[in-house]
């Protein structure tokens, strides 16, 4: 071993020690240091990649794991690491293929068809899902988890004895497991679940769980306990849950829940946090503020604008922010968004402020003018979860209104946009490439557009409603697939 060599690995050893202890930063730097001195280095790429994880930037840990299998392509490790990141990022299908690869390389390791059974459950394919978790016990007869995921694949399946079996032999040899624990109280209140649920208590479902010991015990958020025990309960029969809950449509703790379970993968800050870290925008733009939870994201961009008549902040923004406290159409009127921008274009820009269809429209039109052909503009709440909750008048707690109408509306009257949906909970996410600053189309015939569309039926078959929204699957290589032109051309017509 060289000199060179011997101080990449001892530093190697420091960033373990610091990662082990939680200091990530600190971490992460010094695996930058390891690699710069060597580039060949393949277990300071995955070891960078499990800092990303536990820092939660599960990009960048895709990122290097998949630069450390560059360096090394016979490790099912690095497989492993690689396709645990990519289920978390919600791109299930590359998961899987690189979770198959850990196995046919490593068969005889039960954690690579533990792992892989995991993302098969997610994807609802439940009979794969079993046979590798069987696998998993055959090779390690102990594996409570394993016995855990053959339970939940036997619930959906509605072959409750056995799913009961897997239960108690994941208690058996795991007890005091906390996700062992959390899974048997849900089964416990599923029946008297069931009970109050035939007998029409319905909304009462709600203080039943607030009130379930179970909750409070575990440290779960609501929605995502919630949200679990709906998705178990579902798949009693003849209980048909969500149908006995539709009957109060104005419940928004039900339809976050529901959105929870019908829309898996990223939800739609994951998907602009990780848009943000893709584009490297040098500006933003959002109208819609509100507390911040979706401007903070901005942070790395030089200038970021946003625009609400009525923000109030509660996340901390990059202090060159700037945030104009009035409508989108006062803003556009009063003032020159180039100025702001310092002689740039839009380079990405967030459309969440009023949630009716000709405003969003209107904000769209006002966002192209300062826009080049590689503009992203997203669109919030374009894929609602209902009728009730996606009407133009607000009639409950829960909220997209119309906003969706602006997809079909651009598909129809201007076809050369590039526009796709991206289903991510809670109502989805539209993205607008391939504009063109020039195009006076929608504006010059806004009132007709607007009147055609003002009572325009809310579309119940899924197929069709999906269609008509473009919608696309909620996976971080599907999103880049559809938007690495936006990169390439470089942003060559920033300047104005
Ligand atoms: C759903 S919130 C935005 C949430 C935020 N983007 C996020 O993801 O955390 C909608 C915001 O739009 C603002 N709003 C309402 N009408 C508006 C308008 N005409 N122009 C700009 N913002 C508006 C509201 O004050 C509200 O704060």
């Amino acid at each position: 071993m060289n000199n060179k060599d011997m101080n990449a690995g001892q530093l190697l050893k420091q960033a373990n020690q610091l990662k082990r202890v939680g200091k990530l930063d600190k971490a992460i730097a010094l695996y930058h240091q390891v690699i710069e001195i060597n580039p060949n280095f393949t277990w300071a790429y995955n070891n960078l990649g499990d800092a990303f994880v536990k820092q939660g930037n599960i990009d960048n840990a895709v990122a290097f794991y998949s630069q450390s299998l560059k360096n090394n392509s016979n490790s099912a490790w690095l497989y492993y690491c690689l396709g645990e990141a990519l289920a978390k990022q919600g791109d299930l299908e590359t998961a899987v293929k690189y979770l198959q690869k850990a196995i046919d390389t490593k068969p005889n390791f039960y954690k690579f068809y533990n792992s892989l059974g995991q993302v098969l459950t997610e994807q609802g394919n439940f009979d794969e899902a079993i046979a590798n978790y069987q696998k998993a016990t055959e090779l390690n007869s102990e594996v409570a988890h394993s016995y855990l995921g053959c339970c939940l694949c036997y619930m959906y399946k509605k072959e409750l004895d056995q799913a009961q079996n897997y239960l108690l032999l994941a208690i058996k040899f795991s007890p005091k497991n906390e996700q062992i624990k959390l899974y048997s109280d849900f089964f416990k209140i599923l029946d008297e679940l069931k009970a109050k649920i035939e007998s029409g208590l319905g909304k009462d479902i709600f203080s039943f769980i607030d009130n379930s010991p179970s909750q409070k015990k575990h440290s779960l958020s609501y929605h995502q306990y919630f949200s679990k025990i709906l998705k178990l309960v579902s798949f009693y029969e003849p209980i048909s849950t969500y149908k006995s809950l539709r009957k109060f449509p104005n419940l928004d703790k039900f339809h976050f829940c529901i959105s929870e379970v019908t829309l898996p993968g990223m939800n739609y800050l994951g998907v602009l946090k990780s848009l943000h870290a893709f584009l490297q925008p040098e500006n933003y733009v959002e109208i819609g503020v509100e507390t911040g939870k979706s401007f903070r994201l901005s942070n790395s961009s030089k200038i970021s604008v946003g625009i609400d008549p009525k923000p109030r902040l509660e996340f901390s923004i990059a202090p060159y922010a700037k945030i104009f406290p009035i409508t989108s159409d006062e803003f556009f009127q009063n003032y020159d968004l180039s100025k702001e921008l310092e002689g740039s274009k839009i380079d990405f820009a967030f459309i969440d402020g009023l949630h009716i269809f000709e405003q969003a429209l209107q904000d769209f039109i006002n966002i192209e003018k300062y826009s080049y052909k590689n503009t992203v503009v997203c669109f919030h709440d374009t894929l609602p979860l209902d009728e009730i909750t996606s009407r133009h008048d607000r009639v409950t707690g829960f909220w997209s209104g119309d906003v969706w109408k602006v997809v079909p509306i651009l598909k129809q009257y201007r076809p050369e946009l590039e526009i796709f949906t991206i289903p991510t909970k809670p109502t989805g996410l539209t993205i607008v490439t391939n504009l063109n600053p020039d195009s006076t189309f929608i504006s010059d015939h806004y009132d007709k557009i607007i009147n055609e569309y003002m009572n325009k039926e809310w579309v119940d078959n899924y197929d069709l409603r999906y269609a008509m929204l473009s919608v696309t699957r909620n996976s971080w290589n599907e999103i880049v697939r559809k938007l690495n032109w936006v990169k390439e051309d470089d942003f060559k017509n920033r300047e104005l």
